[in-house]
């Protein structure tokens, strides 16, 4: 299948007056995170050594991680011209660094590793089906659009390597679930955190996960609704060998909803009082 081309997008479309202001530095953040997909297919091409179908589709797949950061990125200086969207990722580059020529996943198997990249594809399709759906921006409403449908192939071509390596390596449901689990629990890590620092912040403000944790998920979380949790919560569930649309998922979607709901609430109050502190609503990036 043909990759969709950032020239396609109708860039001409692009209306200022539509833009929320909050969903910029989300742009912004993720375009770092996506754009840096080229070094993460390094990884996977060196621990996948010996399985050069499964190197050529996470070459693929690469492509499609970088084309989504330059979308993205190319949105986020229209909204805000004074952005350096170059400058922005040669700051994240430079300490965000991802091990290219690792042995062995940090995941313990290769089936691990497919269940963590399957995670990341649920929570990706997910997050941009929500900011396609929450904007009324047309050009971001296309390229959400137009990502998220590649996040969801992305899990499916994860999901079906997947089940090749688990045949093989026999992982037991638990293991499954611990790898699965943790990879979810990451994603308050500092690589989104560490995104939304050097996309957002001046140069010289030093980094502090909390605080631009906070400032990521206090805008993000507001933009999920239960549908988006419920269809991911079945990704998940598939992925971890459970029936995706069953009674276990939809309570597990509604335990997930409200905990999403506490911890946006935690977020958006650590935001306001950042907010509060430094007497801005986000530190102006240079
Ligand atoms: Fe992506
Ligand atoms: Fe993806």
């Amino acid at each position: 299948m043909k990759h969709w081309r950032v020239e396609q997008v109708a860039w001409d479309r692009f209306d200022p007056a539509r833009v929320d202001p909050a969903l910029v530095p989300l742009v912004k953040a993720a375009a770092m995170v996506e754009r840096n997909g080229d070094d993460y297919a390094l990884y996977l091409k060196s621990i996948f050594r010996d399985d050069p179908d499964f190197q050529l589709a996470a070459e693929y797949w690469a492509e499609e991680e970088v084309q989504h950061g330059e979308a993205l990125g190319r949105w986020a200086a229209l909204a805000d011209p004074g952005w350096d969207f170059r400058a922005a990722f040669a700051r994240y580059r430079e300490s965000f660094k991802i091990n290219t020529t690792a042995d062995a996943s940090i995941r313990g198997s290769l089936t691990g590793e497919l269940i963590a990249r399957c995670m990341v594809e649920t929570g990706t399709s997910s997050y941009y089906t929500a900011l396609g759906e929450g904007t009324q921006e047309p050009v971001l409403k296309e390229i959400c659009r137009l990502i998220a449908a590649d996040e969801y192939r992305h899990f499916k071509l994860f999901y079906d390597h997947m089940k090749r390596y688990l045949a093989r390596e026999n992982l037991s449901f638990l293991q499954r679930l611990r790898v699965a689990a943790g990879r979810i629990g990451e994603s308050e890590d500092d690589e989104l955190a560490y995104a939304f620092h050097c996309s957002n912040e001046a140069p010289g403000t030093p980094y502090d996960h909390d605080r631009c944790i906070a400032a990521y998920m206090g805008r993000a979380m507001g933009y999920y609704r239960f549908h988006h949790i419920e269809r991911g919560m079945g990704m998940i569930f598939k992925a971890i060998g459970l029936e995706p649309r069953g009674r276990l998922s939809a309570l597990t979607a509604r335990g997930a909803w409200r905990l999403l709901q506490w911890r946006r609430g935690r977020y958006e109050s650590a935001l306001a009082a950042n907010e509060n502190r430094t007497g801005a609503a986000v530190p102006a990036a240079a």
